[in-house]
């Protein structure tokens, strides 16, 4: 199996002729992946943000294999269905009570698309044909489709890639003031020049609010996410936030942007909406916004084959009947006391540059680029999964993580930092 994996199938920004070997996942049960040869590793990735209940969920389980047997897929053209309504009914009530409605698609990147078009047609259907632009943020993510690629940082994301094909949007310095810094209007004088100076072109701000995930998990104060708005607000321009990597209370807010004390005028969703099941996102926005974008007859244009997919949302209203009647706060807090202890440990190697935590997220920040090939089994060898990238072993881990694994996590992330700092040595 593993042989034609190799020779035929193309993994996430890989290369179609990879020199190791991937691991098999034969299954996976609570926080454990069990591999091919039967050995279990701890995740500390939750695949990527989403398995935010660990693997294998009773009660996941059970309400897929119930909508299963009553209808795994219907069109949403001229149909709807109970668990779209029973899902849009509780993102409506947990997220701030002027974002009224809810466009689902299939994933993060998708998500995003539709929150841009929302943004373009909202002017334009007004007659706003000049704002064609999105103020986006150095070291941003929001994905891999077109749109999302252009609102992505442009040094380490697909820009250069895309030369010439990208839409051109307009960037400024990522955020720089830490989570607990005391603020100081320097830190926004970037943004607020680049709006005040092109705000006639620009459509919208889109940004990850409070922790900036792929493109560096940088952590930032939510002071300047709440000038975001009041400058948003100053110069007409609409806020996207992108919370598909921290909603669902992975930064111990049920929402980041909860922090700020502010309200986008488009939220984005996805990730740990079906607890890592399925693929399925979500784009709420306002009735100001909608009303906007059906001025003059418009509608919005958009409308994916699996929209609302009655599998996806029947398991994401189970994810999140467990996750709001859980005690994920606690969880997360807790999660969050043992990595400021445990994690910042790895601040004694001369090879780490910073460890930043916040909810359940840990960033060992090194002063080196990792080795990734030599990284993954020395990983794999002392029994968890982490998948780092550029300088940066991250974890966020499953919330229902015990204290002994957690700390597996912890200490294993110490000595393979250390043993590559001996190896660069
Ligand atoms: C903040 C953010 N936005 C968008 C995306 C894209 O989501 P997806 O991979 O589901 O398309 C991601 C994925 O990592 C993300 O972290």
């Amino acid at each position: 199996m593993k042989d034609f994996d190799k020779k035929h199938i193309l993994h996430p920004y890989a290369s179609s002729t990879p020199s190791a070997d991937m691991e098999l996942v034969k299954s996976a049960n609570g926080v454990y992946l069990e591999l091919e040869n039967g050995e279990k590793i701890i995740d500390g990735m939750s695949s990527w943000w989403s398995v935010i209940h660990g693997y294998n969920v009773p009660e996941l389980n059970e309400a897929a294999t119930k909508q299963l047997c009553k209808m795994s897929h219907v069109m949403f053209g001229g149909l709807t269905h109970e668990s779209a309504i029973k899902l849009a009914k509780t993102l409506l009530k947990i997220t701030d009570e002027s974002l009224e409605h809810i466009f689902f698609s299939d994933s993060g990147s998708v998500s995003v698309e539709v929150a841009l078009k929302m943004a373009f047609q909202y002017w334009n259907s007004q007659g706003s044909r000049k704002k064609t632009k999105i103020l986006a943020f150095s070291k941003g993510y929001h994905g891999d489709t077109f749109g999302a690629m252009s609102v992505c940082d442009p040094v380490t994301g697909m820009h250069s890639a895309f030369e010439g094909i990208l839409h051109k949007n307009i960037f400024v310095n990522e955020p720089k003031c830490n989570f607990n810094e005391p603020w100081d209007e320097k830190y926004i004088e970037d943004f607020k020049t680049k709006l005040r100076d092109n705000h006639k072109k620009i459509a919208a701000v889109i940004l990850e609010p409070v922790v900036q995930g792929a493109g560096g998990m940088r952590i930032y104060s939510p002071m300047f996410v709440k000038r975001v708005r009041e400058l948003c607000d100053e110069y007409d321009v609409l806020l996207i936030l992108d919370e598909i990597a921290t909603g669902f209370g992975r930064t111990g807010k049920l929402f980041a942007y909860e922090y700020a004390d502010i309200v986008p005028d488009i939220l984005c969703l996805g990730k740990a909406l079906t607890g890592g099941y399925l693929s399925l996102a979500a784009t709420l926005t306002s009735k100001k916004v909608m009303n906007g974008i059906e001025s003059n007859g418009h509608i919005l244009m958009h409308g994916p084959t699996f929209m609302a997919n009655p599998l996806a949302c029947a398991v994401a209203n189970a994810s999140l009947e467990l996750l709001l009647n859980s005690s994920w706060k606690e969880r997360i807090s807790s999660i969050e006391k043992q990595l400021n202890k445990e994690l910042r440990e790895c601040e004694e190697l001369s090879i780490v540059k910073e460890v930043r935590v916040l909810g359940a997220i840990g960033i060992v920040e090194l002063n080196v680029d990792v080795d990734l090939a030599w990284m993954t089994p020395e990983f794999i060898k002392q029994g968890i999964w982490v998948r780092p990238f550029l300088n940066l072993v991250y974890i966020m881990p499953p919330y229902i993580i015990n204290k002994d694994e957690l700390n597996k996590l912890t200490s294993v992330i110490f000595n393979v930092i250390k043993k590559f700092q001996a190896k660069k040595a």
